[in-house]
């Protein structure tokens, strides 16, 4: 089965990155939730360098690509039943299945758990990549560690730099948040992260309710889960509402700071000098602008973000979620 690329990359791009992920060089792919730095998940000296380039702690796991389903049983001991029946539904998909590992998982990639996470991405361009490369490719989100994660090509460049052998262009990512992470290395389905796959569709198709527990991973904290993660330089504040957000942009600019806004439908009645960061239409599509939003941000020097989280249902759990660990008190004291 052969998927037409996007126009921006050639087959003869996607063979060049193979042989880059052989050489044990890394790779920067689009998936459908944000963008993947890409390195030989059975090189121990290329996950060194991943890290090293992340400036991740080396006890972080990260999360092995496969073009299908078929190879989850190369990386894991033991696929529960309906872990399977997860895969079958949405893989491709923004959804990452933690297992127990198989004895050849490299300590590099599970960060010496004895669990690994798996997932197949549903996109064009990770895809040819995946297949063209044969074997697992471990990828983190492509920005440096505790940083907003990339959702454009041009995002990872100014995050990576040289520091990336290759960025294969997709153009923006289609979901725009991270994958939801199911652990079913015990007995019970667990949701470590709420992302692409909603919490409901995730119990409908196994006809029981699933509980979501970020933050206990056994050993250290998996990053994703930190409480200060997916941070911006601006300090960001959570409102409840449109009318809380238009008051706490208004106090900051009378505090002299430079201040935007996003939300739902967000842009009236905001006191002068405030920037609308989005203002999207939908939850799919706060979940798809939210990165660059947090990111502009930045790129416009302003001091406070001020955001009126979506409602939780769907694509909102994930958003709602990223945005209270973006205003978490930082580890620096920001
Ligand atoms: O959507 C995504 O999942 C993106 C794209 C590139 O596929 N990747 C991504 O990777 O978000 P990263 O490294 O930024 O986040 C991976 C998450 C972390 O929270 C990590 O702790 C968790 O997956 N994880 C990886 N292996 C695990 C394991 N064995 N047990 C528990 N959590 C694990
Ligand atoms: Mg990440």
């Amino acid at each position: 089965m052969s998927v037409p690329l996007p126009v921006d990359v050639s087959p003869e791009e996607i063979t060049r990155g193979a042989e880059l992920l052989r050489e044990g060089r890394l790779v920067a792919f689009p998936t459908e939730t944000v963008y993947g730095l890409g390195a030989d998940a059975s090189s121990p000296a290329a996950l060194r360098r991943l890290y090293d380039v992340k400036r991740r702690p080396a006890d972080h796991p990260v999360i092995v690509h496969v073009a299908s389903a078929d190879a989850l049983s190369d990386w894991s001991a033991a696929v529960p039943d309906g872990a399977r029946v997860l895969a079958a539904a949405h893989w491709p998909g923004p959804l990452t299945l933690v297992v127990r590992r198989a004895a050849t998982v490299l300590d590099e990639v599970t960060g010496g758990r004895d669990t690994v996470a798996v997932r197949v991405p549903d996109q064009p361009v990770a895809l040819a990549l995946l297949r063209a490369f044969g074997g697992g490719v471990a990828a983190p989100s492509a920005n440096r560690f505790g940083r907003v994660s990339p959702t454009t090509a041009a995002a990872v460049r100014a995050d990576l730099g040289d520091d990336v052998d290759l960025v294969l262009d997709g153009g923006p990512c289609r979901v725009g948040v991270e994958s939801t992470i199911v652990d079913w290395s015990g007995d019970e389905p667990v949701i470590r992260r709420e992302g692409g796959v909603a919490r409901d569709e995730i119990e409908a198709l196994l006809g029981a309710p699933v509980a979501v527990r970020t933050g206990e991973t056994g050993g250290a904290a998996a990053p994703g889960t930190l409480a200060s993660h997916y941070a911006p330089r601006a300090r960001v504040i959570l409102a409840v509402d449109d009318a809380d957000a238009v008051r706490q942009a208004g106090d900051a600019v009378a505090h002299s700071a430079r201040a935007g806004v996003l939300g739902v439908h967000l842009g009236a009645d905001l006191p002068a000098g405030v920037v609308v960061l989005a203002s999207p239409a939908t939850t799919d599509e706060y979940a798809r602008v939210l990165y660059g939003a947090l990111r502009a941000a930045d790129d416009a020097g302003l001091d406070v973000v001020v955001a009126v989280p979506p409602d939780a249902r769907g694509l909102g759990a994930a958003v709602a979620d990223r945005l209270r660990r973006a205003a978490a008190p930082r580890a620096d004291g920001t």
